[in-house]
């Protein structure tokens, strides 16, 4: 989306990132989750929130639900709002990612395209991490019965269902959440975080 506004010039902040990094003994950066309703998203983004936490870690998780509350409770399930939802929800984790946090994103986020955008606005140290969990995983599952209700004409564009779920074609990291435990999950996961935010030499 283009900048409407005129007579907007940025202005820089006094404290450089890698001021804050030091700070908190770790980069910033974005964990971008993605894949169907029941794949996982929040229930990693939260363990791992909690344990990253315990380690001294900054870290924050942006979950699809509560997000629907607040920021994008204007917006529905149309390919524009979902579009919308992700463009706002990625613009926020780049400024919590530039505040020297490891944002935990959790939404579908279906589309390609808009998940380019969110590498877009996050620049460097976005990562996408897609859980695999394929329909029938996650309709066994149906942690919240949506799969049911959808299946009964009672969800609209329903992702997998009667909406499209474009995967990922090249992300950071793939975990197949059908097959793993969430245990076994969460430590790919920790492994992957200390690696990939480690301070640079
Ligand atoms: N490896 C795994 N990773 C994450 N969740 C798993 C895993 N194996 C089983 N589950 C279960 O799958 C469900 C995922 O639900 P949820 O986290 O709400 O999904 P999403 O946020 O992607 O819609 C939970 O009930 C969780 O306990
Ligand atoms: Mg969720």
């Amino acid at each position: 989306m283009g900048v409407k506004s005129t007579n907007i010039t940025a202005v820089q902040h006094r404290v450089p990132k890698e001021a804050r990094w030091r700070a908190n003994r770790h980069m910033g950066g974005v964990l971008w989750f993605t894949g169907l309703s029941g794949a996982g998203k929040s229930t990693l983004a939260f363990e791992l929130e909690h344990l990253l936490f315990d380690k001294g870690y900054q870290a924050y998780v942006l979950d699809g639900d509560n997000v629907r509350h607040g920021l994008c409770s204007d917006l529905g399930f149309s390919p524009h709002d979902r579009s919308e939802n992700i463009r706002r929800i990625g613009e926020t984790a780049s400024l919590f990612a530039e505040a020297g946090f490891i944002v935990l994103s959790a939404f579908i986020s279906p589309y390609r395209e808009d998940r380019l955008v969110a590498r877009t606005a996050a620049g460097e140290n976005f990562n996408e991490i897609y859980l695999s969990a394929d329909v029938s995983d996650c309709e066994k599952r149906d942690p919240k019965g949506l799969y049911q209700k959808a299946r009964r004409g009672e969800i609209p564009e329903f992702t997998g269902i009667s909406a499209p779920y474009e995967a990922p074609i090249d992300p950071e990291l793939v975990i197949d959440t059908g097959k793993l435990e969430v245990q076994e999950s969460l430590e790919i996961l920790l492994r992957y975080i200390e690696q990939r935010f480690a301070m640079p030499e």
